[in-house]
């Protein structure tokens, strides 16, 4: 997994079929997503629960880029181990998961995967400063996590201030709540890299209408990188 800060358009699959995750993958890749976000959620950080390694290990072999997988589960260190050899590319646990976030990046590191750090809309930039050397990525909650389809919550102030804290580092910042083309060039312009975007991608198609998963994809990288189709 190499480094650039071109725009990637994550699709999470909380918004997919879940009888058919497989063609789901395969379907949004196809249509030209560049990462495949994967929400983990356990019915204890957040209400709602989801799948575990398992799924991942299974959905895997229908994904050919990078599979990255969002832990918002708590305690996360015991499952670490498992959702890397399940194959993800990038696992993101949430700096407010447990107190020790310093030990949870560094076996992220530990078992070969990307280390990610997501913030809640509640949480502060700053709260990711001792830790910008461990990272890879940083995840900006713009919804409280849970649930795909809710409102955007604008974060555009901890953005700018997480990109200005990064400078040169290759360290992502991933933006995850609320993605659609009218709300991605506020992030964008604030200095997001990556936007996971459930509803908006998913919304009308389907496998065997997969091309408006194009158009969707589509539209939000063009709004993201200043093109008003
Ligand atoms: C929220 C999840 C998001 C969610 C995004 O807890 O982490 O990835 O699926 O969904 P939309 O794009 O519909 O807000
Ligand atoms: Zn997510």
């Amino acid at each position: 997994m190499s480094f650039d800060r071109k725009i990637k358009i994550a699709p999470s699959i909380l918004s997919a079929d879940f009888a058919n995750f497989g063609a789901e993958c395969q379907a949004i890749e196809e249509q030209g997503a560049d990462w495949v976000h994967v929400d983990v959620m356990d019915g204890h950080f957040v209400p709602n629960i989801t799948f575990g390694p398992a799924m991942c290990a299974a959905i895997r072999p229908h994904i050919k880029g990078v599979m990255d997988v969002h832990l918002m589960i708590a305690p996360v260190d015991p499952y670490i181990d498992a959702f890397a050899q399940a194959g993800a590319d990038v696992i993101t646990a949430h700096a407010e998961a447990g107190p020790h976030v310093h030990r949870t990046l560094q076996a992220i590191r530990a078992a070969g995967a990307k280390a990610g750090l997501a913030l809640n809309p509640g949480t502060p930039a700053g709260a990711v400063e001792p830790l910008l050397d461990m990272v890879d990525l940083v995840c900006v909650m713009t919804v409280n996590p849970g649930f795909g389809g809710q409102k955007f919550i604008d974060m555009t102030d901890k953005i700018r201030a997480l990109r200005a804290m990064i400078g040169d580092r290759p360290v992502h910042i991933e933006i995850d709540g609320g993605v659609d083309p009218s709300t991605a060039p506020l992030v964008t312009r604030a200095g997001a890299d990556v936007l996971v975007a459930g509803s908006a991608v998913f919304k009308g198609g389907s496998v065997g209408n997969p091309q408006v998963y194009g158009d969707n994809i589509r539209a939000i990288r063009q709004a993201a990188e200043g093109v008003y189709a």
